[in-house]
């Protein structure tokens, strides 16, 4: 009986075990294909300014920015987007989690939290079936002002305006947590 009792125990403990070390995983893989993104769309900003300047550095985020994000979803099976409580694109709209997940991040902000080291997982379940979705904050750096500041030069802001009517994302200062990476994983 004490045997059987200790064995369950024990078992309980493995599955626990796995449990955590499999989440801490998606959790770890999640972080760094965020990174990755990051690295990837401000490399390409960076060089694409230089270039041609703000206008032309636009196509990066208007084409490449979703291409990138598609490039991960294919690689790794999941869902891999960003996200805004002020989007200019309405197809980054945050679903009802990803709202509250960014009401969250800025309560965090408010509290003292580095926006730099925002960051929420949970397991999700919706009609029976469990996803994991993991959001990271993206913070507002200097060089994202000249499109998403509150002075926007009017070249920049005439073809922001041509491509997104109804663009909600201006008038950010550096700091300021400009969106989210927001990615799904089926379980
Ligand atoms: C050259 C102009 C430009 C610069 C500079 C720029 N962005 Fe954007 N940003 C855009 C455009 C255009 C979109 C819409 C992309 C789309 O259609 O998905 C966008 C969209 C986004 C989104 C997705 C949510 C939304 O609003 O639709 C995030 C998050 C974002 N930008 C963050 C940043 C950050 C962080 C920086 C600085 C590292 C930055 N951007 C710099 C032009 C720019």
């Amino acid at each position: 009986m004490r045997k059987i009792a200790l064995s369950i125990i024990g078992l309980g403990l493995i599955t626990g075990c796995t449990v955590a070390d499999e989440l801490e995983q998606r959790n770890a893989e999640s972080a760094a294909v965020a990174m990755e993104f990051m690295k990837a769309l401000k490399g390409e900003l960076q060089a694409a300014m230089q270039e041609g300047g703000p206008v032309n550095a636009i196509q990066v985020c208007n084409m490449r920015a979703p291409e990138i994000a598609a490039g991960f979803s294919e690689k790794k099976g999941w869902t891999v987007a960003r996200t805004s409580l002020k989007y200019r694109n309405p197809d980054n709209a945050p679903d009802a989690w990803e709202r509250k997940v960014l009401e969250q991040f800025e309560e965090r902000k408010a509290k003292g939290e580095d926006p730099k080291q925002l960051s929420y997982a949970e397991v999700v379940e919706a009609d029976g079936t469990k996803t994991y979705r993991f959001m990271k904050a993206i913070p507002t750096a200097a060089v994202c002002l000249t499109c998403h500041g509150e002075k926007i030069d009017s070249s920049v802001e005439a073809r922001i305006q041509e491509l997104y009517p109804e663009d909600q994302a201006r008038g950010y200062n550096e700091g300021d947590i400009r969106g989210a990476f927001t990615i799904t994983q089926p379980m």
